[in-house]
């Protein structure tokens, strides 16, 4: 595997073809010189990438079959019996975490998501058979209504608006469902104004003090949420678009308002998202906050590295690895991605 090593001393003899006298150059600084060999580009490497960064993302489907997802070549929604297969096959990778998301059966959806608040739907239902299977592997829940409402919106809507208090009584309700069904951390992904204070309050109220939030802090509306719309099945009921709630590509400063509200309000984690796009906002998180921060590689990131590279237009594993340590570098503690069990398994067989 290792190519012959040029050491130091016989490069002293190459005098000739690539040396300071030669070119005219006089140089003191040579960057190159860590960069020589793989043990001291490993020696002087600033971040690693493990599988405790990751977090999978995992969609969940009714029925007895697995449902491939087609602008996500590789990603398949699973049935819940299959889910925890699969769940079974991250923590063996040591994967620390999943984030379930249902694909809601279209005659369950209606103008309130009322299925949210069923304790028997499906992403209740997964979380009790992962609970129970795989106890020792988180699980996140997203708490937002949209697989569950007729017009694909986050939260309720009346006159064409999304309501903001309304909805946030709805999505306290969701969480509670959700921490009652066993999930370990609430995810609220819906950017409702004032969402991580009373889903918390409520959590305490409820018992479920040691249940997390993770909040989706910084949620840009963004085009690359396309194929997960298409994985959830919202992309059919979608009316409109997420611009009154999600913010707007154009802002960072915002980010950091929004991330300190959330903190406020008793988040013990946060999220950007999308990733890829906004790394600038992953760094400036962490920079200011110091807290516990994750990135989303975003349904789109993926499909653009995956779809390249089925063309045959990228190397996917590298554009993979490449992508993962990048957010690492940006300052992310964690990544949610749909990579997750691919990086894993690549991270160990380079240990190997
Ligand atoms: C919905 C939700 C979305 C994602 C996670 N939760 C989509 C949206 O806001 O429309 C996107 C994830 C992805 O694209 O991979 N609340």
């Amino acid at each position: 595997m290792v190519s012959r090593v040029i050491t130091p001393f016989e490069r002293r003899k190459d005098v000739h073809t690539d040396s300071a006298s030669f070119s005219g150059l006089n140089l003191t600084k040579r960057p190159r010189r860590n960069r020589r060999a793989d043990w001291s580009r490993r020696l002087v490497r600033e971040v690693e990438l493990t599988a405790n960064d990751l977090i999978w993302p995992l969609f969940v489907v009714d029925g007895v079959h697995d449902v491939e997802v087609n602008a996500m070549p590789g990603v398949i929604r699973r049935t819940v019996e299959n889910a925890v297969r699969e769940a079974e096959k991250a923590a063996a990778l040591d994967i620390p975490a999943i984030a379930l998301f249902p694909n809601t059966d279209p005659a369950l959806r209606d103008e309130t998501g009322s299925e949210a608040h069923n304790s028997r739907n499906l992403i209740c239902r997964a979380t009790r058979a992962i609970k129970a299977a795989v106890p020792e592997i988180g699980i996140i829940t997203d708490v937002a209504l949209d697989p569950y409402t007729s017009h694909g919106h986050d939260g309720l809507v009346r006159d064409g608006v999304v309501l903001n208090d309304e909805s946030v009584a709805a999505l306290v309700e969701q969480a509670i469902n959700q921490a009652a069904a066993g999930a370990d951390v609430i995810a609220p992904s819906d950017m409702m104004d004032g969402r991580v204070a009373a889903i918390r309050a409520a959590l305490d109220r409820e018992g479920f003090h040691d249940v997390q939030i993770m909040a989706y802090a910084a949620k840009y509306a963004s085009a690359f949420y396309g194929p997960f719309r298409d994985a959830v099945g919202s992309n059919t009921t979608l009316k409109g678009d997420k611009r009154t709630y999600q913010m707007d590509p154009a802002n960072g400063d915002e980010a950091l308002r929004e991330v300190a509200l959330d903190l406020e309000e008793g988040a013990d984690m946060v999220m950007v998202k999308p990733g890829m796009p906004y790394l600038d906002v992953v760094y400036r998180v962490k920079e200011n906050f110091r807290v516990p921060t994750f990135a989303y590689q975003v349904s789109g990131e993926y499909a653009m590295i995956e779809g390249a590279a089925r063309q045959g237009w990228i190397d996917g594993d590298k554009a993979m690895m490449e992508s993962l340590i990048a957010f690492k570098r940006a300052g992310a503690d964690g990544v949610l991605s749909y990579f997750a069990p691919r990086v894993a398994e690549r991270l160990r067989q380079a240990r190997a």
